[in-house]
């Protein structure tokens, strides 16, 4: 019997026909990026807008994935973290609204270790709305193995490309377990007290480290063995540094789709409503009940008077994050 490719698998599960021209167009660009790594390895030597230095796959996979989506007839708007502005196209349908990280992880690009390309699909052509009401998101890890990993809100799901660039079934139906994998991302210097307890905690619970500075690389590891992923706010930094829209949403419209949770520390990151493409946003995703331990361990532990100061002075009121209702330990 010959292993479910991508397309019948979408089919079986009863995708929108156009949603799944989408991603299995999506799909063919991945032996295209897969193919241009060798050649790619240098920095660009610019800057995008989040200040990040650009390496040459970052520009040549962002290229290679938008001119394939301006080609579809499904997409109305696409914004990619290598992009300063939402790129409007001219659809006779609807469209769908795309968010794009063309390379996660590419400070790892010349050690050779696994980066990816995160996607989150929504409805209307509106990107700019909750997390949770993509129709579709997944990502594409590029490892020892290539695979895509993808939801339609019917369970989560790994496929693995083959050499003709195509995809075949490895997982269906992933749950995240249990596990005991943490990551935390930003300096050690710039974490907040409460972060730092919780990762203490964590660590004498018997978690281990496992941080490879690959988002989607270190997510998939949690989304397989269990566990909790980190960037947090930090003293510096109140909003830490992963992008609400190209790298929380679609990578917690997966974990949620898998039993797991995403969270700020206070609120679910999927029900934000963005104020802009660039919005950052402190990150939690992992098991269920590590979120949950993790936002009563941000309610309930005393937080020093700098950290008070620090989260009263900034914007996390006018992100639409809630600030925490902190009980004094008489
Ligand atoms: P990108 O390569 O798309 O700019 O993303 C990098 C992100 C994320 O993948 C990773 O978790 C984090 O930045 C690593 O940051 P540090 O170098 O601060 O660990
Ligand atoms: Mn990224
Ligand atoms: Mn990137």
């Amino acid at each position: 019997m010959t292993a479910i490719n991508l397309e019948q698998h979408l089919t079986d599960n009863n995708c929108d026909e156009q949603l799944k021209d989408l991603i299995i167009l999506l799909s063919r660009q991945a032996p295209k990026i897969k193919s241009v790594f060798a050649h790619n390895q240098d920095s660009a030597g610019t800057l995008n807008t989040h200040g990040d230095e650009q390496a040459e796959l970052d520009k040549v996979a962002d290229e290679i994935i938008i001119n394939a989506l301006r080609e579809s007839n499904h997409v109305k708007t696409i914004a990619s973290e290598e992009q300063s502005d939402i790129i409007e196209i001219i659809t006779p349908y609807e469209g769908y609204g795309i968010t794009l990280d063309p390379l996660d992880g590419s400070s790892l690009i010349s050690v050779n270790l696994s980066v990816g390309t995160i996607i989150g699909i929504y409805p209307n052509g509106n990107i700019l709305q909750e997390g949770k009401n993509m129709v579709a998101s997944m990502y594409i890890l590029y490892g020892p193995l290539t695979i895509l990993v993808y939801t339609i809100k019917n369970g989560v799901h790994e496929f693995v490309m083959d050499e003709n660039g195509e995809f075949t079934i490895l997982r269906e139906n992933i749950t995240m377990p249990q596990g005991n994998i943490y990551s935390s991302g930003g300096l050690k210097k710039d974490h907040k007290e409460k972060h730092s307890k919780f990762i203490e905690k964590l660590e004498n619970d018997g978690h281990k480290l496992r941080y490879s500075g690959s988002f989607v690389a270190d997510f998939h590891q949690i989304l397989r063995y269990g566990g909790i992923f980190s960037y947090p706010s930090l003293k510096n930094n109140e909003n830490g540094k992963l992008r609400l829209l190209f790298e929380a949403n679609p990578i917690g419209f997966i974990a949620k789709q898998a039993g797991g949770e995403i969270s700020t520390g206070f609120k679910d990151i999927l029900d934000i409503i963005p104020k802009s493409i660039e919005d950052k946003v402190p990150l939690y995703v992992g098991n269920k009940n590590k979120i949950k331990n993790l936002e009563e361990h941000m309610k309930k532990e005393k937080i020093d008077e700098k950290d008070k100061e620090i989260i009263e002075e900034n914007h996390i009121n006018s992100t639409n994050y809630e600030v925490p209702i902190y009980e004094s330990k008489q």
